[in-house]
């Protein structure tokens, strides 16, 4: 009963603030009276790097450290040789995706599907695991993407893994999405503010 009473309360202060809304219409937006604009600290954690690798955060990971990161922090959802369970299978599929089978689907997976490696590290960064993103430090997301790489036989040995390691890996599914040359809907890569 509470709750409820709470959040009839809560409903009628938000029919409120968009009453109050209505006329702020046109005004602007740096007078709402609340929040204050994102320091660069604050927007630190965000990353959105490119392929090529800028943006990515300064930091280097290791494979054996990642499969540390790897066991404790993600099998139990990608399973321990990552084919999957809670969460999707990570490896495998190669030569999958085209087929004029019907009845063989494409197998999606990190080593199949992704063009780059730095996405991947920008992925788990951004949104693994999964009930805590933003939890692995910069290193420890270095760490296990080198690892997930590994186990993919994309790379070999144990070199640190850093912005500029992950920037040259060749995916092997690097080459398999054509480019949309419609201009009016995406402007092609080399006019691209941030690309130029
Ligand atoms: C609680 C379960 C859980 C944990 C723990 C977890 N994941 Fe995930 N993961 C998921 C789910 C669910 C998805 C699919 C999310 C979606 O499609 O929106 C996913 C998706 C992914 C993908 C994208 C796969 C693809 O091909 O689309 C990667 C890569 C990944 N996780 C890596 C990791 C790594 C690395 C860790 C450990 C640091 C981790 N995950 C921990 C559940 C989990």
């Amino acid at each position: 009963m509470f709750t409820t009473t709470k959040l009839f309360l809560q409903v009628t202060a938000c029919g409120a603030l968009f009453a109050l809304n209505t006329y702020a219409v046109g005004a602007d937006p740096v007078r709402y009276g609340f929040g204050e604009p994102a320091s660069a600290h604050d927007l630190q954690d965000f990353v959105s790097s490119l392929p090529d690798g800028r943006d990515l955060p300064a930091g280097s990971g290791t494979i054996s450290r990642g499969k540390q990161v790897y066991d404790e922090k993600c099998a139990s959802c990608h399973g321990q040789k990552m084919e999957g369970g809670v969460g999707d299978r990570l490896l495998g599929g190669r030569g999958t995706l085209v087929n004029n089978d019907p009845k063989k689907a494409p197998v999606k997976t990190v080593e199949s599907y992704w063009p780059y490696a730095t996405t991947l590290f920008d992925y788990i960064k951004r949104a693994m695991p999964f009930y805590t993103p933003g939890s692995l430090t910069n290193d420890e997301v270095y760490s296990v993407t080198g690892y997930i790489l590994s186990e993919a036989n994309i790379l070999k040995g144990d070199e640190p893994i850093t912005a500029e390691s992950l920037a040259k890996v060749a995916m092997p599914n690097r080459d398999g999405f054509i480019p949309d040359h419609r201009p009016d809907h995406f402007k092609p890569a080399d006019k691209h503010p941030r690309l130029r």
